[in-house]
């Protein structure tokens, strides 16, 4: 079988003088395409989860930079610069944890300083983010091709959030062998998280692997233990927003759980992960920015408010997860294990 674009979807696309955008808000109830012409509806696209998922904030953010570049009315390369570095810092303060975004930006930023013109910037810029988005295709699918040899046909593995398609270019990090599998008949199923409070796993993850004709079951988080348990999940796969020096992982709140669990139950706990994900400035998690969001996604639901007013409120939208809990990180270089300082330190050097 061999998929066309329709079954695995596609979030992010540059349009010349905008950028087409799904809108991960409305799914699964409504499939919208969205318009985002200036660099404020980028901002306001990613804070607000119209596009989530690290590697496609980094993607959108990449063009958010090149589209805004594009409107300078400037000749002069000096204030280009200045509005270039203005915009970068503009569109570098809509999400704090996912480190693709800072990543992605300061790509474009570098990628304009042998410019000598401010047209030559302009076009550089655009190449940046597209070759960017392309590498993020080719990086997911030798991800799948890594951790497809991790599973046994018939094995049931369970995820958290949305690390599929729809997060990235293409395939996703979680989500890619389970794309890969389909293509070579073998039979994985799929348990999703539903991922409270905004649901990833309940809208994103189940909407894009029925697309696909993945077997796919939906759960709710504290279903998680019986589960495991009940229906004998083989292993765990998630993706990361963020992953320091030393492993540890930043990854949907709810992650962490999982990772536990896994231990508890002596099942793999793997993290699935671009390269582009590794943040080595960083040395553990406790150094990794955890965002907060609105109280009211934890007080209201659909629109209908289900806590008493005044309650407080505590809504982390990511985890940390110790290294020593991951059973293997899998980028597009192959699987990292055991002692990941070294390994990181390895793969950075080109010597994995
Ligand atoms: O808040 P979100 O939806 O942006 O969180 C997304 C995740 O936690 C994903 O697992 C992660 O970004 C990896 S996406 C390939």
């Amino acid at each position: 079988m061999s998929f066309t674009n329709t079954i695995i979807p596609r979030s992010v696309e540059w349009k010349e003088t905008y950028i087409r955008l799904l809108d991960q808000q409305k799914l699964p109830a409504v499939t919208e395409y969205i318009k985002l012409q200036t660099i404020s509806d980028v901002w306001e696209a990613i804070k607000a989860l119209k596009v989530r998922g690290a590697p496609a904030i980094g993607i959108t953010a990449a063009f958010g930079l090149a589209l805004a570049a594009k409107q300078y009315e400037t000749e002069n390369l000096e204030e280009f610069h200045l509005l270039l570095d203005r915009d970068h810092d503009y569109l570098a303060s809509s999400r704090p944890t996912a480190v693709n975004l800072f990543w992605a930006l300061g790509r474009l930023v570098k990628s304009v300083q042998g410019a000598v013109s401010v047209n030559e910037a302009k076009t550089d810029l655009l190449h940046e983010a597209i070759q960017i988005q392309v590498e993020d295709e080719a990086t997911c699918r030798r991800i799948g091709e890594h951790a497809l040899p991790l599973f046994k046909n018939g094995d049931s593995v369970m995820t958290i959030c949305n690390a599929g398609s729809i997060a990235t270019a293409r395939y996703g990090t979680a989500l890619a062998p389970f794309y890969l599998a389909k293509e070579k008949n073998i039979s994985l199923s799929v348990y999703a998280c539903e991922t409270r409070p905004v649901l990833q796993g309940a809208r994103l993850t189940t909407w894009e692997l029925l697309q696909a004709d993945v077997d796919v079951t939906l759960i709710t988080d504290n279903m998680a233990a019986h589960t495991i348990f009940s229906k004998g999940i083989s292993a765990i796969i998630v993706g990361a927003d963020r992953i320091a020096a030393n492993g540890d992982t930043a990854n949907k709140i709810g992650t962490y759980n999982l990772a536990l669990l896994a231990g508890a139950f002596q099942i793999p706990f793997y993290v699935a992960a671009p390269l582009s994900t590794f943040d080595t400035e960083t040395k553990s998690g406790a150094e990794i920015p955890i965002e907060e969001r609105d109280p009211k996604e934890i007080t209201h639901f659909g629109g209908q408010q289900i806590a008493p007013d005044h309650v407080k409120v505590f809504n982390p939208a990511f985890d940390v997860t110790p290294h020593h809990l991951i059973t293997g990180i899998i980028t597009e270089k192959g699987v990292l294990s055991g002692d990941y300082s070294s390994e990181i330190q390895k793969v950075f050097k080109g010597e994995f």
